[in-house]
């Protein structure tokens, strides 16, 4: 192991935009065991009386979430939002045909609103584009948000519920770029659809803000210009263009999965420049922002088909220390490029390609749930534009990355601040020194820290603690400066305020 030195530069007058809240949301689709056994579970000792699993919500509360995406996914290119709705005991099994399982139906749009309650988030909405019809959606809207008087709206009431839920935040379709989607379509026909659709929703609630699919992901053969064409014809009735993608170490090539951020930034970039290129064609005053509403590492090879089987166990990833350190890379990407992202949704919530599993008897929390939960508890206010001095990692991908990956954040009301630190690095410690440059008197108040020496290291339902975020010693600030040591494969989180 080696020692090397870097420099930190922060200044909260130099700021880069405002954090959005809704980067610190979640994604809930009906795949797997997320929604059953996960989210609802009413046979479990665990639940409460609604079946919610009581571990579980505490667990979504305690990550600070936001916002959740839900019915899906692929799940929704099939699925008809009437079947999730009235009495359960009318409502039917069908074979789904996304995830080749059996849905049950027990769980749907009014449980999901009731959960979203329960967690303290805004519901986000998806829209069946695949076999549904621009009818379908724009009822969903009337269901949901009408509060009285008609077909749609009173429906809702028959079903219990006597106030609108009034959801704010809906996105048209899910993926339709991909073969693998059910009613997949070319771009120009999504475009198409997805503007009627919109207009539709939108006609039923002028409110409310909708999401165009963008890319699946930025290897698509049809990317970026999926994205660019869809952009053109629906720019006037979209405020959000989608980004999904799911990093993984496919090649075991541990020195370049560390440095995804590189790749994850160059996305965002490829898409600014597209909606930059789309409003000036359409010599538009309207601004599309972006909403990378799946994100999340998924490479491990679990099955993704159920055998039409009730909640299958699918795409159930243990997450490693490796993949915590490129989750917190993201986050810092999301506070990096917090001028034009505003909306994220890490997927999934429980279970499925989750930080977080459930048994009959328990909840295990992987290494990442200990990043996000402080990043999204902490990063408030404006990202700062945080000016990096450090020695340089060696990689395949993506040749020389800075060994240091940062993000910051300063809140102005509450003078509370925030250090995001990643050190990439397999074999060295960097001595780092921070100094802030705006003369304010803060000094740190807490620290803590995840790390260790083994990138493939997890959390088991044996040692469930191996790999937690700890309290570190709280290095001084004086004159501005302050130095610590970051060890080799690490996140390192710093809390500052006034003194
Ligand atoms: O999150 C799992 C799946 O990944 C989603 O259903 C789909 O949108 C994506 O391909």
């Amino acid at each position: 192991m080696s020692t090397s030195k870097a420099q930190v530069f922060l200044d909260t007058n130099r700021t880069i935009a405002p954090i959005s809240p809704l980067l610190f949301g979640g994604f809930a689709e009906h795949m797997g065991r997320c929604i059953y056994e996960g989210i609802y579970d009413p046979k479990s000792p665990l639940a409460d009386e609604r079946g919610f699993r009581k571990d579980v919500l505490d667990a979504l509360r305690d990550q600070g979430y936001t916002i959740i995406r839900y019915p899906g996914g692929n799940f929704l290119s099939g699925y008809n939002w009437l079947d999730g709705v009235g009495p359960k005991d009318q409502r039917p099994r069908r074979r789904e045909l996304a995830w080749q399982s059996t849905e049950t139906n027990q769980f749907g749009t009014n449980e999901f609103m009731e959960y979203c309650k329960a967690v303290n988030v805004a519901p986000m909405l998806g829209v069946n584009m695949g076999t549904g019809t621009i009818q379908s959606a724009a009822d969903l809207v009337e269901y949901c948000n009408v509060p009285s008087g008609t077909y749609w709206s009173d429906l809702r009431i028959l079903h219990g519920v006597q106030q609108p839920h009034n959801v704010r935040y809906w996105c048209v379709g899910n993926e339709m770029d991909g073969p693998w989607q059910m009613g997949h379509l070319e771009a120009a026909a999504y475009g198409n659809k997805a503007l009627e659709a919109a207009k539709l929703m939108r006609w039923q609630d002028p409110s409310i803000k909708t999401v165009l699919c963008g890319s699946s992901n930025d290897q698509m053969p049809t990317y970026p210009e999926w994205d660019r064409t869809a952009l053109e014809i629906a720019w006037e009735e979209m405020d959000y263009l989608s980004m999904h993608y799911y990093a993984g170490n496919r090649k075991n090539d541990t020195t370049s999965y560390l440095a995804s951020a590189v790749l994850l930034e160059r996305f965002v970039d490829t898409l600014e420049g597209t909606l930059r290129y789309v409003k000036a064609k359409r010599r538009s005053k309207h601004d599309i922002y972006l909403s990378w509403d799946e994100w999340q590492a998924w490479y491990k090879g679990d099955p993704t088909k159920g055998n039409w089987m009730e909640a299958p166990h699918l795409a159930e990833e243990f997450y490693n220390l490796e993949d915590a350190l490129v989750v917190a890379q993201w986050l810092n990407v999301f506070l990096r490029k917090s001028y034009v992202l505003k909306i994220a949704c890490v997927a999934q919530i429980v279970n499925v390609i989750s930080w977080l599993h459930t048994r009959s008897d328990g909840l295990l929390k992987h290494p990442s749930y200990y990043v996000f939960k402080l990043v999204s508890n902490l990063a408030r206010g404006e990202a700062l534009d945080v000016r990096v001095k450090s020695p340089n990692v060696e990689t395949r991908e993506y040749d020389a990355v800075p060994t240091l990956d940062i993000s910051a954040s300063y809140d102005v009301e509450t003078q509370n601040g925030a250090v995001f630190l990643v050190n990439r690095s397999q074999t060295e410690s960097v001595v780092t020194d921070l100094l802030w440059q705006d003369g304010q008197a803060i000094q740190i108040d807490q620290a803590w820290q995840l790390a260790g020496n083994d990138p493939k290291a997890v959390n088991t339902w044996d040692a469930s603690e191996e790999l937690v975020a700890k309290n570190i010693s709280i290095p001084a600030i004086d004159a501005g400066r302050a130095t610590l040591n970051l060890p080799p494969l690490s996140f390192t989180v710093l809390s500052t305020c006034a003194v």
